[in-house]
């Protein structure tokens, strides 16, 4: 099974932030899509993220949140008046309030594209005929941008997403109109009732799943059984994972994680995006969406 360590093509951000205007910003079921302009950066690759901060009412006196947050990337769609970032957002705290929030004309402090993307399907399993895309909850947000380039390269790919219940989903109709899906729901409210990863199963038992391999981005427990299911059944996986960052480029350590064969990678930069065979496990303390 191959994993990230051999280097993804990782697109290396501009020195410094830079302040970027909201083009748009609307609901997209529990979730918010919001589209900021870049006229100066280049198009991200699938996986990477940006640490977001909003110009104003950001780490004023008496307000949080402090730092910026970290965002993957939804999509990129260059145009005549630049790079349109599309970012879907999970209102939990004040800092994803706050972007939740932003209206068109206002502007974001920006740093990125940031972190390891995830690898083409031939530097991931060069025997693999296609891909499986596995998302939860916010966690289909970076699978929307790798499907967009998985398709422009003519790979294969099965969709699968999962959410916990009606009000911790979105962003279908924004992302994934272009597709088939096939879709979990813990509540029962759409698709199979129950975990995205019964649909992962089901696929990995197939005749074909040593012709697949899987890209999965959400909540910790789900890749890590997407991470177990994947191992028992020999199919290469690389997880987009989540843990606490402060400041996304590498010099405060907060986003440790620890390496299958001892020590410690900082996820930020070795990440987000690990294979599934370099991490001891995708429970990390402190990425808290469910
Ligand atoms: C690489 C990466 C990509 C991400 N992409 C997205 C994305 O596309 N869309 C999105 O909505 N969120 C994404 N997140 C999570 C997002 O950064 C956090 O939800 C955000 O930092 C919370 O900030 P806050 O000020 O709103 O809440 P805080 O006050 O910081 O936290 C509120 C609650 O959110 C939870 N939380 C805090 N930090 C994180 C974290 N890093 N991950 C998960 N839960 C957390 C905690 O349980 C806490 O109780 C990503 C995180 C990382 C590391
Ligand atoms: S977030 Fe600071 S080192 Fe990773």
């Amino acid at each position: 099974m191959s994993g990230n360590g051999s280097g993804a093509d990782r697109v290396l951000a501009p020195f410094g932030r830079r302040a970027l205007e909201v083009v748009d910003n609307h609901s997209s079921g529990g979730y918010r899509v919001f589209s900021l302009r870049d006229l100066d950066g280049p198009a991200p690759a699938a996986g990477q993220f940006y640490m977001l901060a909003a110009a104003d009412r950001w780490a004023q006196r008496d307000e949080r949140p402090f730092l910026p947050r970290a965002f993957s990337v939804a999509d990129a769609v260059a145009d005549d008046e630049g790079l349109r970032l599309d970012f879907l957002v999970d209102d939990v705290g004040p800092g994803t309030g706050r972007l939740a929030g932003l209206e068109a004309g206002e502007r974001v402090w920006a740093n990125g594209p940031l972190g390891r993307p995830f690898s083409s399907l031939p530097e991931l399993a060069p025997d693999a005929a296609g891909a499986i895309l596995v998302g939860g909850g916010i966690g289909i947000a970076p699978l929307a941008i790798l499907r967009g380039q998985l398709a422009e390269r003519g790979v294969a790919t099965r969709v699968l997403l999962g959410f916990r219940d009606r009000e911790h989903s979105g962003g279908l109709d924004d992302l994934f109109a272009c597709c088939e899906v096939r879709l979990a729901s813990e509540d029962g409210h759409a698709g199979h009732k129950g975990y995205v990863t019964d649909l992962l199963a089901v696929l990995l038992e197939g005749d074909d799943a040593a012709a697949a391999a899987v890209y999965a981005c959400g909540p910790p427990a789900m890749l890590e059984a997407v991470r177990l299911l994947c191992a028992d059944s020999g199919v290469a996986c690389e997880l987009a994972m989540e843990s606490p960052m402060a400041c996304g480029f590498g010099a405060c350590f907060g986003c440790a994680v620890p390496l299958a064969e001892g020590g410690y990678m900082r996820l930020c930069v070795d990440g987000p995006v690990v294979g599934g065979d370099q991490i001891e496990t995708a429970l990390v303390a402190g990425a808290g969406h469910r």
